[in-house]
Protein backbone atom coordinates (compact mmCIF):
# COMPACT_ATOMS: atom_id res chain seq x y z
CA UNK A 1 0.00 0.00 0.00
CA UNK A 2 0.92 3.84 -0.83
CA UNK A 3 1.00 6.06 2.06
CA UNK A 4 2.34 9.59 2.38
CA UNK A 5 3.60 10.85 5.23
CA UNK A 6 3.07 13.94 7.21
CA UNK A 7 6.42 15.42 5.46
CA UNK A 8 4.76 14.77 2.17
CA UNK A 9 6.84 11.48 1.16
CA UNK A 10 5.58 8.45 -0.36
CA UNK A 11 5.89 5.37 0.73
CA UNK A 12 5.56 2.05 -0.69
CA UNK A 13 5.79 -1.31 1.10
CA UNK A 14 9.93 -0.86 0.60
CA UNK A 15 9.46 2.30 3.03
CA UNK A 16 13.23 0.88 4.33
CA UNK A 17 14.57 1.06 1.20
CA UNK A 18 13.73 4.84 -0.07
CA UNK A 19 15.15 5.15 3.41
CA UNK A 20 18.18 4.32 2.82
CA UNK A 21 18.57 6.00 -0.52
CA UNK A 22 19.06 9.61 1.66
CA UNK A 23 22.13 7.28 3.83
CA UNK A 24 23.07 6.07 -0.08
CA UNK A 25 23.43 9.56 -1.81
CA UNK A 26 24.72 11.20 1.62
CA UNK A 27 27.94 8.85 0.59
CA UNK A 28 27.94 8.93 -2.94
CA UNK A 29 28.27 12.86 -2.38
CA UNK A 30 31.16 12.88 0.26
CA UNK A 31 33.99 15.57 -0.73
CA UNK A 32 37.08 16.92 0.60
CA UNK A 33 35.26 20.00 1.48
CA UNK A 34 33.19 21.00 4.61
CA UNK A 35 31.58 23.51 3.10
CA UNK A 36 30.54 21.65 -0.67
CA UNK A 37 29.28 18.85 1.78
CA UNK A 38 26.82 20.75 3.57
CA UNK A 39 25.96 22.59 0.65
CA UNK A 40 25.11 19.80 -1.47
CA UNK A 41 23.21 17.65 0.92
CA UNK A 42 21.75 20.88 2.20
CA UNK A 43 17.71 19.62 -0.17
CA UNK A 44 18.60 16.39 1.16
CA UNK A 45 18.06 17.31 5.03
CA UNK A 46 14.10 17.13 4.83
CA UNK A 47 13.30 14.94 2.42
CA UNK A 48 10.64 15.59 -0.30
CA UNK A 49 8.18 13.50 -2.05
CA UNK A 50 10.61 11.27 -3.36
CA UNK A 51 8.38 10.21 -6.09
CA UNK A 52 10.84 10.02 -8.54
CA UNK A 53 12.72 7.19 -6.65
CA UNK A 54 9.46 5.76 -6.16
CA UNK A 55 8.42 5.26 -8.89
CA UNK A 56 12.19 3.98 -10.47
CA UNK A 57 11.76 1.03 -7.85
CA UNK A 58 8.00 0.70 -8.69
CA UNK A 59 8.85 0.63 -12.37
CA UNK A 60 11.79 -2.06 -11.80
CA UNK A 61 9.55 -4.48 -10.20
CA UNK A 62 6.61 -3.55 -12.42
CA UNK A 63 8.66 -4.71 -15.51
CA UNK A 64 11.08 -7.37 -13.69
CA UNK A 65 7.68 -10.19 -13.29
CA UNK A 66 7.52 -9.52 -17.33
CA UNK A 67 10.91 -10.49 -18.21
CA UNK A 68 10.60 -14.50 -17.50
CA UNK A 69 14.24 -14.43 -18.71
CA UNK A 70 15.26 -14.25 -15.12
CA UNK A 71 16.96 -16.82 -13.88
CA UNK A 72 16.56 -16.42 -10.21
CA UNK A 73 19.94 -16.74 -8.97
CA UNK A 74 21.54 -13.81 -6.80
CA UNK A 75 24.94 -14.58 -8.15
CA UNK A 76 24.30 -13.69 -11.09
CA UNK A 77 23.49 -10.32 -10.51
CA UNK A 78 25.98 -7.05 -10.67
CA UNK A 79 26.83 -6.03 -7.15
CA UNK A 80 27.38 -2.37 -6.64
CA UNK A 81 30.77 -1.02 -5.15
CA UNK A 82 31.53 2.61 -4.42
CA UNK A 83 35.15 1.77 -4.83
CA UNK A 84 36.79 3.74 -7.84
CA UNK A 85 37.37 1.46 -10.57
CA UNK A 86 40.25 3.61 -12.38
CA UNK A 87 43.38 4.82 -10.92
CA UNK A 88 42.03 8.57 -12.20
CA UNK A 89 39.20 8.80 -9.52
CA UNK A 90 40.58 10.85 -6.66
CA UNK A 91 40.44 8.50 -3.93
CA UNK A 92 40.41 11.19 -1.20
CA UNK A 93 37.57 13.11 -1.70
CA UNK A 94 35.38 10.32 -3.15
CA UNK A 95 33.58 8.11 -0.18
CA UNK A 96 35.41 4.95 -0.78
CA UNK A 97 33.25 2.33 1.40
CA UNK A 98 31.47 -0.22 -0.32
CA UNK A 99 27.85 0.24 -0.77
CA UNK A 100 26.65 -3.37 -1.38
CA UNK A 101 23.20 -4.07 -2.77
CA UNK A 102 21.42 -7.49 -3.46
CA UNK A 103 18.67 -8.42 -5.51
CA UNK A 104 15.33 -7.56 -3.60
CA UNK A 105 12.91 -10.42 -3.90
CA UNK A 106 8.78 -9.29 -3.37
CA UNK A 107 6.32 -12.20 -1.81
CA UNK A 108 4.45 -11.66 -5.68
CA UNK A 109 7.90 -12.81 -7.57
CA UNK A 110 9.11 -8.93 -8.74
CA UNK A 111 12.42 -7.90 -8.30
CA UNK A 112 14.99 -5.13 -7.55
CA UNK A 113 18.14 -5.46 -9.02
CA UNK A 114 20.94 -3.41 -7.20
CA UNK A 115 22.25 -1.26 -10.50
CA UNK A 116 17.85 -0.83 -10.63
CA UNK A 117 18.35 0.88 -6.95
CA UNK A 118 21.15 3.28 -7.71
CA UNK A 119 19.36 4.61 -10.98
CA UNK A 120 16.93 5.69 -8.17
CA UNK A 121 19.34 7.41 -6.50
CA UNK A 122 21.06 8.91 -9.49
CA UNK A 123 17.69 10.34 -10.44
CA UNK A 124 16.81 12.01 -6.69
CA UNK A 125 20.56 13.32 -7.77
CA UNK A 126 19.76 14.89 -11.13
CA UNK A 127 16.22 16.11 -9.95
CA UNK A 128 17.74 17.94 -6.39
CA UNK A 129 21.08 19.51 -8.93
CA UNK A 130 17.63 20.92 -11.34
CA UNK A 131 16.22 22.46 -7.82
CA UNK A 132 19.42 23.86 -7.10
CA UNK A 133 19.84 25.80 -10.13
CA UNK A 134 16.01 26.57 -10.04
CA UNK A 135 16.30 28.20 -7.32
CA UNK A 136 18.52 30.36 -8.49
CA UNK A 137 16.93 31.32 -11.44
CA UNK A 138 13.68 31.64 -9.63
CA UNK A 139 15.00 33.63 -6.97
CA UNK A 140 13.03 31.68 -4.96
CA UNK A 141 12.67 31.85 -0.79
CA UNK A 142 11.34 28.66 0.05
CA UNK A 143 11.82 25.42 -0.43
CA UNK A 144 10.18 21.96 1.23
CA UNK A 145 9.03 24.33 4.08
CA UNK A 146 12.54 26.23 4.69
CA UNK A 147 14.79 28.51 3.74
CA UNK A 148 15.54 28.07 -0.20
CA UNK A 149 19.57 27.19 -1.08
CA UNK A 150 20.27 30.60 -2.50
CA UNK A 151 18.77 32.45 0.14
CA UNK A 152 20.86 30.49 2.74
CA UNK A 153 24.26 30.18 0.97
CA UNK A 154 23.91 32.26 -1.73
CA UNK A 155 24.06 31.74 -5.59
CA UNK A 156 27.41 30.75 -6.40
CA UNK A 157 27.69 28.19 -3.81
CA UNK A 158 24.47 26.92 -4.90
CA UNK A 159 24.96 26.46 -8.65
CA UNK A 160 28.32 25.13 -8.17
CA UNK A 161 26.63 22.49 -5.46
CA UNK A 162 24.14 21.45 -8.23
CA UNK A 163 27.20 20.85 -10.67
CA UNK A 164 28.64 18.89 -7.71
CA UNK A 165 25.49 16.78 -7.15
CA UNK A 166 25.45 16.27 -11.37
CA UNK A 167 29.15 15.45 -11.26
CA UNK A 168 28.85 12.50 -8.90
CA UNK A 169 25.49 11.74 -10.44
CA UNK A 170 27.53 10.87 -13.78
CA UNK A 171 30.09 8.97 -11.84
CA UNK A 172 27.62 6.70 -10.33
CA UNK A 173 25.71 6.67 -13.65
CA UNK A 174 28.97 5.55 -15.03
CA UNK A 175 29.52 2.86 -12.96
CA UNK A 176 26.65 1.45 -13.95
CA UNK A 177 28.02 0.08 -17.81
CA UNK A 178 24.88 0.25 -19.55
CA UNK A 179 25.14 2.56 -22.21
CA UNK A 180 21.63 2.82 -23.35
CA UNK A 181 21.25 3.87 -19.86
CA UNK A 182 23.16 6.11 -20.11
CA UNK A 183 22.19 7.84 -23.36
CA UNK A 184 18.48 7.76 -21.33
CA UNK A 185 19.64 9.77 -18.40
CA UNK A 186 22.19 12.26 -20.01
CA UNK A 187 19.54 13.32 -22.23
CA UNK A 188 17.24 13.97 -19.22
CA UNK A 189 20.15 16.57 -18.42
CA UNK A 190 19.28 18.07 -21.50
CA UNK A 191 16.42 18.21 -21.88
CA UNK A 192 16.14 20.11 -18.35
CA UNK A 193 18.24 22.39 -19.63
CA UNK A 194 16.02 22.70 -22.75
CA UNK A 195 13.23 22.81 -20.75
CA UNK A 196 14.01 25.83 -18.39
CA UNK A 197 15.48 27.65 -21.54
CA UNK A 198 11.70 27.54 -23.79
CA UNK A 199 10.34 29.04 -20.65
CA UNK A 200 12.76 32.13 -20.11
CA UNK A 201 12.71 32.48 -23.85
CA UNK A 202 9.62 31.77 -25.65
CA UNK A 203 10.58 30.73 -29.48
CA UNK A 204 7.60 29.63 -30.19
CA UNK A 205 7.22 29.37 -34.39
CA UNK A 206 4.25 29.83 -36.57
CA UNK A 207 3.35 25.73 -36.47
CA UNK A 208 2.75 25.58 -32.72
CA UNK A 209 -0.04 26.69 -31.05
CA UNK A 210 0.81 28.70 -27.39
CA UNK A 211 -0.97 25.59 -25.73
CA UNK A 212 1.30 22.97 -27.69
CA UNK A 213 4.70 24.92 -26.92
CA UNK A 214 3.40 24.77 -23.27
CA UNK A 215 2.61 20.85 -23.00
CA UNK A 216 6.47 20.60 -24.94
CA UNK A 217 7.90 22.57 -22.38
CA UNK A 218 6.51 20.72 -20.02
CA UNK A 219 7.56 17.41 -21.34
CA UNK A 220 11.26 18.89 -21.42
CA UNK A 221 11.08 20.48 -17.86
CA UNK A 222 9.54 17.52 -16.09
CA UNK A 223 8.25 14.59 -17.71
CA UNK A 224 11.11 14.02 -20.04
CA UNK A 225 12.90 12.83 -16.49
CA UNK A 226 9.71 10.42 -15.37
CA UNK A 227 9.64 8.93 -18.88
CA UNK A 228 12.99 8.25 -19.43
CA UNK A 229 13.78 6.90 -15.72
CA UNK A 230 10.91 4.64 -15.96
CA UNK A 231 12.81 3.54 -19.78
CA UNK A 232 16.09 3.29 -17.94
CA UNK A 233 14.92 1.21 -15.05
CA UNK A 234 13.44 -1.22 -17.38
CA UNK A 235 16.18 -1.30 -19.55
CA UNK A 236 18.58 -1.77 -16.54
CA UNK A 237 15.98 -5.10 -16.21
CA UNK A 238 16.60 -6.52 -19.72
CA UNK A 239 12.90 -5.72 -20.91
CA UNK A 240 12.05 -5.89 -24.24
CA UNK A 241 11.27 -3.05 -26.67
CA UNK A 242 7.82 -3.71 -26.10
CA UNK A 243 8.10 -3.26 -22.16
CA UNK A 244 10.12 -0.49 -21.72
CA UNK A 245 7.82 1.61 -24.55
CA UNK A 246 5.13 0.68 -21.72
CA UNK A 247 7.76 1.87 -19.01
CA UNK A 248 8.00 5.06 -21.04
CA UNK A 249 4.27 5.90 -22.03
CA UNK A 250 3.54 5.64 -18.14
CA UNK A 251 6.16 8.12 -17.05
CA UNK A 252 5.42 10.47 -19.56
CA UNK A 253 1.53 10.66 -18.80
CA UNK A 254 2.39 10.82 -14.85
CA UNK A 255 5.03 13.35 -15.26
CA UNK A 256 2.85 15.80 -17.71
CA UNK A 257 0.18 15.44 -14.69
CA UNK A 258 2.23 16.07 -12.01
CA UNK A 259 3.25 19.13 -13.50
CA UNK A 260 -0.38 20.00 -14.56
CA UNK A 261 -1.14 19.75 -11.20
CA UNK A 262 1.78 21.87 -10.22
CA UNK A 263 0.37 24.32 -12.12
CA UNK A 264 -2.64 24.62 -10.74
CA UNK A 265 -1.82 24.03 -7.19
CA UNK A 266 -0.19 27.38 -7.63
CA UNK A 267 -3.19 29.17 -7.90
CA UNK A 268 -5.09 27.34 -5.36
CA UNK A 269 -3.44 26.42 -2.11
CA UNK A 270 -1.10 28.40 0.74
CA UNK A 271 2.28 28.52 0.81
CA UNK A 272 2.29 26.62 4.37
CA UNK A 273 0.55 23.85 3.11
CA UNK A 274 2.87 23.97 -0.47
CA UNK A 275 5.98 24.02 1.52
CA UNK A 276 6.85 27.04 -1.35
CA UNK A 277 5.51 30.02 -2.01
CA UNK A 278 1.85 29.95 -4.30
CA UNK A 279 0.86 32.46 -6.77
CA UNK A 280 4.91 32.52 -7.81
CA UNK A 281 3.99 32.00 -11.89
CA UNK A 282 2.23 34.96 -12.85
CA UNK A 283 4.73 37.00 -10.98
CA UNK A 284 7.70 34.84 -12.65
CA UNK A 285 5.95 35.95 -15.71
CA UNK A 286 4.67 32.32 -17.02
CA UNK A 287 1.31 31.85 -18.28
CA UNK A 288 0.91 28.06 -17.53
CA UNK A 289 -2.54 25.97 -18.31
CA UNK A 290 -4.71 27.69 -16.02
CA UNK A 291 -4.17 30.75 -17.73
CA UNK A 292 -3.91 29.34 -21.45
CA UNK A 293 -7.17 28.18 -20.67
CA UNK A 294 -8.44 31.10 -19.15
CA UNK A 295 -7.24 32.87 -22.18
CA UNK A 296 -10.12 30.99 -24.46
CA UNK A 297 -12.95 32.26 -22.37
CA UNK A 298 -10.99 35.94 -22.18
CA UNK A 299 -8.79 36.76 -24.89
CA UNK A 300 -8.08 40.18 -23.36
CA UNK A 301 -5.30 37.97 -21.22
CA UNK A 302 -3.54 37.52 -24.42
CA UNK A 303 -1.54 41.60 -23.96
CA UNK A 304 -1.21 40.40 -20.57
CA UNK A 305 0.56 37.17 -21.39
CA UNK A 306 2.85 38.94 -24.00
CA UNK A 307 4.18 41.24 -21.58
CA UNK A 308 4.83 38.71 -19.00
CA UNK A 309 2.54 40.01 -16.53
CA UNK A 310 4.93 43.19 -16.32
CA UNK A 311 2.55 46.04 -15.37
CA UNK A 312 1.05 46.57 -12.63
CA UNK A 313 -2.14 45.31 -11.73
CA UNK A 314 -1.38 42.29 -14.22
CA UNK A 315 -0.92 39.63 -11.75
CA UNK A 316 -3.55 40.77 -9.90
CA UNK A 317 -6.21 41.08 -13.15
CA UNK A 318 -4.85 37.49 -14.82
CA UNK A 319 -5.44 35.52 -11.53
CA UNK A 320 -8.96 37.04 -11.78
CA UNK A 321 -9.50 35.82 -14.93
CA UNK A 322 -8.55 32.82 -13.87
CA UNK A 323 -10.67 32.23 -10.93
CA UNK A 324 -13.73 33.67 -12.89
CA UNK A 325 -12.64 31.18 -16.23
CA UNK A 326 -12.77 27.03 -15.97
CA UNK A 327 -9.30 27.15 -16.12
CA UNK A 328 -8.34 25.43 -13.06
CA UNK A 329 -10.99 22.48 -13.73
CA UNK A 330 -9.68 22.22 -17.67
CA UNK A 331 -6.28 21.71 -16.05
CA UNK A 332 -7.61 19.11 -13.55
CA UNK A 333 -9.27 17.24 -16.46
CA UNK A 334 -6.38 17.68 -18.96
CA UNK A 335 -3.98 15.79 -15.46
CA UNK A 336 -7.05 13.29 -15.54
CA UNK A 337 -6.85 12.00 -19.07
CA UNK A 338 -2.71 11.88 -18.53
CA UNK A 339 -3.10 10.04 -16.37
CA UNK A 340 -5.57 7.83 -17.71
CA UNK A 341 -3.37 7.58 -20.54
CA UNK A 342 -0.03 5.66 -17.97
CA UNK A 343 -2.93 3.57 -16.14
CA UNK A 344 -3.70 2.32 -20.03
CA UNK A 345 0.40 2.20 -20.62
CA UNK A 346 0.64 -0.10 -17.03
CA UNK A 347 -1.89 -2.43 -17.21
CA UNK A 348 -0.79 -3.73 -19.99
CA UNK A 349 1.93 -5.39 -17.99
CA UNK A 350 1.23 -8.78 -15.56
CA UNK A 351 -0.80 -8.03 -12.55
CA UNK A 352 1.82 -7.45 -9.35
CA UNK A 353 1.49 -5.41 -6.20
CA UNK A 354 4.16 -2.97 -7.82
CA UNK A 355 1.67 -2.41 -10.92
CA UNK A 356 -0.85 -1.93 -8.47
CA UNK A 357 1.12 0.81 -6.40
CA UNK A 358 1.77 2.70 -10.23
CA UNK A 359 -1.91 2.78 -10.91
CA UNK A 360 -2.55 4.33 -6.93
CA UNK A 361 0.36 6.87 -8.24
CA UNK A 362 -1.87 8.30 -10.97
CA UNK A 363 -4.25 9.20 -7.92
CA UNK A 364 -2.07 10.30 -5.73
CA UNK A 365 -0.48 12.83 -8.49
CA UNK A 366 -4.12 13.96 -8.70
CA UNK A 367 -5.16 14.41 -5.32
CA UNK A 368 -1.85 16.12 -4.11
CA UNK A 369 -2.41 19.55 -2.24
CA UNK A 370 1.63 19.70 -2.00
C1 LIG B 1 11.17 23.27 -11.06
O1 LIG B 1 10.22 23.99 -11.75
C2 LIG B 1 12.36 23.06 -11.96
C3 LIG B 1 12.49 22.11 -12.91
C4 LIG B 1 11.45 21.10 -13.10
C5 LIG B 1 13.70 22.00 -13.79
C6 LIG B 1 14.66 23.16 -13.74
C7 LIG B 1 15.81 22.96 -14.67
C8 LIG B 1 16.88 23.75 -14.69
C9 LIG B 1 17.04 24.89 -13.76
C10 LIG B 1 17.95 23.48 -15.68
C11 LIG B 1 19.25 23.08 -15.01
C12 LIG B 1 19.25 21.61 -14.85
C13 LIG B 1 20.16 20.85 -14.19
C14 LIG B 1 20.08 19.38 -14.32
C15 LIG B 1 21.22 21.40 -13.35
P1 LIG B 1 9.41 25.22 -11.11
O2 LIG B 1 10.30 26.40 -10.96
O3 LIG B 1 8.23 25.37 -11.99
O4 LIG B 1 8.93 24.61 -9.75
P2 LIG B 1 9.12 25.10 -8.25
O5 LIG B 1 7.85 25.80 -7.91
O6 LIG B 1 9.25 23.82 -7.46
O7 LIG B 1 10.31 25.97 -8.14
MG1 LIG C 1 11.09 27.36 -9.26
MG1 LIG D 1 11.50 27.37 -12.39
Amino acid sequence: KLVQHQDGSLLFEFGKDLGDLTKNIHKLLGSRHPFLNTVSKYYFKSEGKRIRPLLVLLMSQATSIAEKQYKIDTTDFYQITDKPLTKHNDLLSYNNKDTIYYPTFSSSGTIILPTQRRLAEIIEMIHTASLLHDDVIDNSQMRRNDISANLYFGNKMTILAGDFLLARASLALARLRNPEVIELIATIIANLVEGEFMQLKNVQNGTMSIFEYYIEKTYMKTASLMAKSCQAASVLGGATLEVSEIAYTYGRNLGLAFQLIDDMLDFMTTDEELGKPTGADLKLGLATAPVLYALVEYPELGPLIKRKFSQDGDVEKARGLVYKSNGIEQTKLLATSHCQKAIDAITRLPKSDARNALVELTQKVLTRRK
